[in-house]
C-alpha cells in the first residue's frame, strides 16, 4: 500500500467538446455518443487535508452558485470512495474553481475526478489510473476525460476514451451568457426535436474524419470547418440568449463559434489572444454575455500539484 497523507493538492482541467454527435438513448437513460474531447488550461484545483469528518470550501475566480451540499460532485466522489471501501477517514476540501460553473465545460466533473486523484493519495488507497477512471465514470460521463486530459475520443456515453494525437496549440473564447442549462433537459429536448422531425437517432454516431485531420496536422481552418455539437439546436431552444452569441461571435471575425457540451458557454475559436480580446470586447459591449475567459487547448488531465 502507498503511504497516507497529511495534504495533496490536484488540479483537472475543464474541457470542451469539438465535435458531439448524439445518437440513441439505452435503457439507463444515457445517450450514445461520439464526441471529440479538448481539455483547455482552466483549472479546478483541489486541496485536500486530513480531518475527522468531510467539509468543503470553495473559492471562485468565475460568476455562478455551485450546490455545497451532498449533490456537490467533489463530496459525492468523497462519499463513493468511503462508501466503496468501508472507510472513515475525513478530509476537509477545498476547491479553487476557474471552470465556468454549470457551463458545458465539465466543470463538475473535473471537481469529481481531482478529488478522486487526490483522495486516493491522501487515504493511501492505491488505486492506480484504471481503477480510479472506473470509479469516475460512475460519477459522471465526462470524468474519466477530466482524468486523461489533452484531446480524446468519447464513445458509448463518453467515458470509453481514446487519445487523439495533436499539433500546436489552439486558442479559445469561452463566452459566458447568463442563465444556465440542464444538462439532462438539453438532451430531452434533443430527442423531441429529433422525433418532430421523425428522424431516429444513430444507434452509434460517427466522427468526422476531417476533424482528427485537423488536429494531427495543426490545421486551424479545417478545425473551424469541422467544429459541430448535435445538442445545439436544443440549447437555442432553450436559451434564446444563445444563438445570437454565437451569431455575433462569427460577425466579429471568430473562425468558428458553438455551444461547448449541452451549453450554455459557447466556444470560439480564434488566431491568438488579441482576437480574442476583441471579439470579447464586442460581445461585452453588446451586453449579450456575462463574462468571457481566454483558454487554450490542449491541457493534461488531473495531475498532482503537492503532496505531504
Ligand atoms: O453523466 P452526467 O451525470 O454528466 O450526465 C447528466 C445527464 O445527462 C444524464 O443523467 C443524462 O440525462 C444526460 N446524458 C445523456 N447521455 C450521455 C451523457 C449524459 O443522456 N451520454
Amino acid at each position: 500500500m502507498p503511504p497516507a497523507r497529511r495534504r495533496v493538492v490536484v488540479r483537472a482541467p475543464g474541457k470542451i467538446n469539438l465535435s458531439l454527435g448524439v445518437g440513441a438513448v439505452d435503457d439507463r437513460g444515457y445517450h450514445a455518443l461520439a464526441t471529440v474531447f479538448q481539455a483547455v488550461d482552466l483549472y479546478e484545483t483541489i486541496s485536500a487535508t486530513r480531518a475527522d469528518g468531510m467539509s468543503l470550501e470553495v473559492h471562485s475566480e468565475v460568476p455562478g452558485e455551485m450546490p455545497l451540499d451532498e449533490s456537490n460532485l467533489a463530496l459525492r466522489a468523497a462519499e463513493l470512495l468511503r462508501t466503496e471501501f468501508d472507510l472513515r477517514d475525513g478530509a476537509a476540501l477545498h476547491i479553487h474553481k476557474q471552470v465556468p460553473i454549470a457551463g458545458g465545460m465539465g466543470g463538475g466533473s473535473a471537481d469529481a475526478a481531482a478529488t478522486l486523484v487526490a483522495l486516493d493519495r491522501l487515504w493511501g488507497l492505491g488505486l492506480g489510473s484504471d481503477g480510479l477512471r472506473q470509479l469516475g465514470s460512475r460519477l459522471g460521463a465526462d470524468v474519466p476525460f477530466a482524468m486523461l486530459g489533452h484531446t480524446a475520443l468519447g464513445r458509448g456515453n463518453g467515458a470509453d476514451l481514446t487519445t487523439v494525437l495533436t499539433h500546436g496549440e489552439w486558442t479559445w473564447l469561452l463566452a459566458v451568457p447568463g442563465g444556465h442549462l440542464s444538462t439532462p433537459e438539453v438532451f430531452r429536448r434533443f430527442d423531441e426535436i429529433a422525433a418532430s422531425g421523425g428522424r431516429t437517432p444513430a444507434t452509434q454516431p460517427t466522427i468526422d474524419e476531417r476533424q482528427l485531420q485537423a488536429l494531427s496536422g495543426g490545421n486551424v481552418e479545417l478545425l473551424a470547418d469541422t467544429l459541430h455539437n448535435d445538442l445545439q439546436a436544443a440549447a437555442f431552444a432553450l436559451h434564446p440568449g444563445l444563438e445570437p452569441v454565437v451569431e455575433a461571435a462569427e460577425q466579429h471575425g471568430a473562425l468558428a463559434a458553438l455551444v461547448s457540451g449541452s451549453g450554455p458557454t459557447v466556444a470560439v475559436l480564434v488566431e491568438g489572444e488579441a482576437q480574442a480580446r476583441s471579439i470579447a470586447a464586442g460581445l461585452m459591449s453588446e451586453a449579450l454575455v456575462e463574462s468571457c475567459l481566454v483558454a487554450r487547448g490542449s491541457a493534461p488531465g488531473a495531475s498532482v500539484l503537492e503532496e505531504e
